[in-house]
């Protein structure tokens, strides 16, 4: 393929970026903290379990947890349940510092950033801001979607149509980074290109795969779009 510049007017183009596992390692403190509660409830569950979490809101989160543990609770005892579990979530995630931030993510960032590619967060989570900023991550941003501005959660493709809508930038020319499999069908039905941070055979489906963001570059995710080019 002919070497293409990134040129924003001639070939442009947007990344979406889930957070948790894809810019951040805040998976281990999810575990962590379903996993305190559940032990507060008397069972427990596996690190094998915790992966089916991944990408899920928290309140299905919770139901997928009670579930494995043969717990029924009502919704209002679900609702202190899942406070109690955010409150150990978020003094963990007040602790965190930019040193958490996962292999080759703030360069890419930044390099996206200088050749003017807009940049979007898509993640289910409510807790986005603070682990931005704890990490400094917020400043690559044009456009935030978290939990607390989509009401349906991925496999949907709600949080990804919103980000590519916030940015002004058709679908088509979006690619979406996930290390959910939840989130890759969620980019497919959004009619993106997706970007797997995991593997084949945990993401079926993705155009690429990469263990974390140090292996892809600007020009790769360009070509991802550009490809007849
Ligand atoms: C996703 C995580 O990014 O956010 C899930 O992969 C988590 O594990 C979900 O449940 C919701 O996060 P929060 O911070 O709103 O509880
Ligand atoms: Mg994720």
């Amino acid at each position: 393929m002919q070497e293409l510049s990134i040129n924003q007017s001639t070939h442009p183009f947007a990344c979406i970026f889930d957070l948790d596992g894809v810019l951040v390692d805040t998976a281990v403190y999810h575990f962590q903290a379903w996993k305190q509660l559940a032990n507060s409830i008397g069972f427990d569950f596996t690190e094998a379990q915790n992966e089916h979490l991944k990408g899920v809101n928290r309140m299905r989160s919770l139901d997928m947890i009670l579930n494995w543990g043969g717990v029924e609770k009502t919704t209002a005892e679900k609702e202190v349940l899942a406070n109690t579990k955010n409150e150990w979530y978020v003094a963990m995630i007040n602790k965190m510092t930019a040193a958490e931030v996962l292999p080759g993510t703030t360069e890419l960032l930044q390099s996206l950033q200088e050749q003017g590619v807009k940049i979007a967060l898509g993640s289910a989570s409510k807790n986005s801001s603070i682990i931005l900023e704890r990490t400094q991550l917020t400043s690559y941003f044009d456009a935030i979607v978290d939990g607390n501005v989509v009401s349906a959660s991925k496999p949907d493709p709600e949080v990804f149509t919103k980000a590519a809508a916030m940015l002004h930038v058709p679908a088509h020319l979006c690619v979406v980074f996930e290390d959910a499999q939840a989130g890759v069908e969620a980019a497919i039905a959004g009619k993106m290109k997706v970007v797997g941070v995991g593997t084949p055979e945990n993401l079926p489906g993705a155009d690429q795969y990469v263990e974390n963001l140090s292996q892809i570059t600007a020009q790769d995710i360009m070509g991802l779009i550009y490809k007849e080019d």
